[in-house]
């Protein structure tokens, strides 16, 4: 453990939960499997994470998910495993690779049935979604490009209810939300993305905020969580 970075030791510990607590699910993993080995950025949720999303799902006994950022399907599977047979989740994916993968991966997970990928830019989804009068949303999860997350949360808005959940995943990137921009055009778009999160969430009447900072596989990260007023 001497030579063990506090990086590594988050992992590995992330490791001992994932263990301990049989977070192992065969065709989930086969997916991630699948999506690393396609190409994808190996940046979806932990599966500590996707369990917990989960049981938030669960306890709320939300029915009907959106998520912004479906990449290969992963946090989407757990989400999908939590609103039942009844249930769905929507998902707006960019990349038509990503998509293709994460329709596969539910597919092999007995999924698909639940879930909608809606493939292109998740505001333009988003404001289709609101102008077809879909049905609001129980919970929201926002995790893609950063830059645009004020978008995608007041878009959020118009699909919700009082009493939605709405989580934003990478508030807190390694801490790199502390950077100020000493010339706004210089700073990276999606930390000013982030910081803009945080302001907005403070800001808007409708929304109730916190966040929470996160260690592990996915090295020092954090969640924020929003009840819709
Ligand atoms: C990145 C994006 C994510 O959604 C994440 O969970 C981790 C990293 C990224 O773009 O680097
Ligand atoms: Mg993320």
């Amino acid at each position: 453990m001497d030579n063990f970075s506090a990086d590594q030791h988050a992992a590995a510990v992330d490791q001992y939960i994932y263990d301990a607590l049989e977070l192992h699910d065969p065709l989930f993993e086969a997916g991630r499997e699948r999506a690393h080995a396609a190409g994808l950025p190996q940046i979806e949720v932990s599966a500590a994470q996707g369990k917990f999303l989960k049981l938030l799902i669960e306890l709320l006994g939300a029915q009907r998910v959106l998520e912004v950022g479906t990449l290969g399907g992963f946090s989407t599977s757990w989400m999908a495993r939590a609103v039942g047979p009844q249930g769905q989740v929507v998902t707006c994916e960019f990349e038509p690779l990503h998509a293709r993968i994460a329709t596969e991966n539910l597919r092999q997970a007995d999924l698909e049935q639940r879930v909608q990928i809606n493939v292109g830019a998740a505001a333009n989804t988003l404001g289709e979604l609101i102008a077809q009068g879909t049905e609001p949303f129980d919970v929201i999860f926002i995790d893609a490009d950063k830059r645009n997350n004020v978008t995608y949360l007041e878009l959020a808005m118009d699909l919700s209810h009082a009493g939605t959940l709405i989580i934003v995943d990478n508030v807190v990137r390694g801490g790199a939300i502390l950077q100020e921009a000493t010339d706004a055009e210089t700073q990276d778009p999606d930390i000013r993305g982030i910081q803009q999160t945080y302001r907005w969430l403070a800001e808007d009447p409708r929304v109730d905020a916190t966040a929470l900072q996160t260690v592990g596989s996915k090295g020092w990260d954090g969640l924020a969580f929003a009840r819709v007023l």
